[in-house]
């Protein structure tokens, strides 16, 4: 469920209509609604009720720090992946006690920035990077409290590119070794081992992939325990995923991912962690775009918007699906015809989706991509010295600017020029 509904023919986000925004900030940009942002977290939050846990809410989806604040407000932790997110969060009031450093190559000037600003955990996920972190740590005096990220071997069943649970991937180490590894951790000195933590993949349609690998989890729990480690906090990961098209079958709620978690794990007593992304931030956000051009080419026409892959990049890279609506709401039994819906950049992976049904478009048109929240903005880029989109808050019938557009000055500006020259 999202708050961008149609009110009296328009496409709003809460209160707010979009061609309103559209107007005031130019195409294309993105917007986010405060009330779907807070309603996707707190689902998370109550499916885990009953059991101690924090939900680590997975920046790197989208981390504007004005949709930073507004989940730390409701109790939210951080799950961060680089120096630059950890202060982000930082800047977003979030104390280190809830952030949650991942990632399978965190520097050394990462780990001190993390160690002495404050941090819930690292989750590790390599010996080298264990004893680099060690020492960082007896360097300053401390020790890093840690979680080692072991590879389940299960297959997400997600798209190749964000599956990352099966043994062939780079992340964690293989479960079966999970014993040594942790052995050479309980002996560093820099490290305090408090737990153990999975990611399997993004955008799981199903709970099974996620039950087969916290059933592994308990397994190694109680043998780490067995060994005479204190494991007492479970890092789940994310991943659990969104409905990108209307009309098919919706991916599990949040409400049956915890009924999992705590049939899986419950028993175990340990504090549970969640990183979930994509689904606080997926459909709480959409691109707006306008159509610049309707082309007819060959058998098909075209409609060129003025965003493009820069802006939403994972059509070209996952082959993803994004619902594109107008912003006037088409009359009921409006006749639909297909299009190619593309931007302006100057290669074809600059397809939106092709053959796509929708109501007849003109010149001037608005449209709007849904599920956008999540993995668009973060991951735009400046390609074609195109300005980074402005991203816009909507909280019931107000509006913020909360990133704005450059100027091509300023883009020009961060360019400095040799003496030679
Ligand atoms: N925790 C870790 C360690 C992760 O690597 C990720 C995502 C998450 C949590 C959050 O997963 P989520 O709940 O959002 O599925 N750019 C891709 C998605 C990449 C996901 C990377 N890791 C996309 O646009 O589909």
């Amino acid at each position: 469920m999202d708050h961008f509904l149609y009110q009296g023919g328009n496409l709003h986000a809460e209160d707010v209509p979009l061609a309103e925004i559209a107007a005031a900030v130019g195409t294309p940009f993105y917007v986010y609604s405060t009330a779907t942002l807070e309603r996707h977290f707190r689902l998370f939050d109550e499916a885990l009720d009953g059991m101690d846990h924090l939900v680590c809410y997975a920046m790197k989806a989208a981390s504007n720090v004005a949709i930073l604040k507004t989940l730390a407000a409701l109790g939210a932790g951080m799950d961060v992946v680089s120096g630059g997110e950890y202060m982000r969060a930082k800047a977003a009031g979030v104390p280190g006690e809830r952030i949650v450093f991942s990632g399978v190559g965190k520097t050394r000037d990462e780990m001190r920035l993390a160690l002495e600003g404050g941090i819930r955990q690292f989750n590790v996920e390599s010996e080298p990077e264990m004893e680099v972190l060690s020492a960082v740590a007896v360097e300053l005096g401390l020790r890093a409290p840690i979680t080692v990220r072991v590879n389940p071997d299960v297959d997400a069943k997600t798209h190749a590119k964000i599956a990352t649970g099966k043994s062939e991937n780079k992340f964690g180490i293989p479960i079966a070794r999970a014993r040594e590894v942790y052995r050479l951790a309980a002996g560093l000195p820099g490290l305090e081992v408090i737990g153990i933590d999975v990611h399997i993949g993004s955008q799981l349609t199903d709970l099974e992939p996620f039950r087969q690998a916290y059933l592994k989890l308990a397994e190694l729990t109680e043998i780490l325990r067995a060994d005479g480690l204190d494991i007492r906090r479970l890092d789940l990961g994310g991943g659990l995923g969104i409905p990108y098209a209307r009309g098919n079958e919706a991916p599990p709620l949040p409400s049956a991912y915890g009924a999992m978690v705590q049939e899986t794990l419950g028993h175990l007593g340990c504090e549970i962690e969640i990183e979930p992304g994509r689904l606080i931030a997926g459909n709480a956000g959409l691109m707006v775009s306008e159509v610049i051009y309707v082309k007819s080419g060959e058998g098909r026409d075209f409609l060129i918007l003025d965003a493009a892959m820069n802006d939403l990049i994972r059509p070209a890279m996952y082959d993803a699906w994004h619902d594109i609506v107008p912003l006037i709401e088409p009359e009921a039994g409006a006749e639909q015809r297909p299009y190619d819906i593309v931007g302006p950049v100057c290669e074809s992976g600059d397809t939106f989706a092709k053959q796509r049904m929708m109501p007849q478009l003109s010149a001037g048109d608005l449209v709007a991509f849904r599920s956008a929240g999540a993995y668009g903005a973060v991951m735009a880029s400046e390609y074609n010295t195109r300005p980074l989109i402005p991203e816009v808050l909507v909280n019931g019938q107000e509006f913020a600017v909360i990133r704005a557009r450059p100027s091509f000055d300023e883009m020009i500006n961060r360019d400095t020029i040799p003496e030679w020259l």
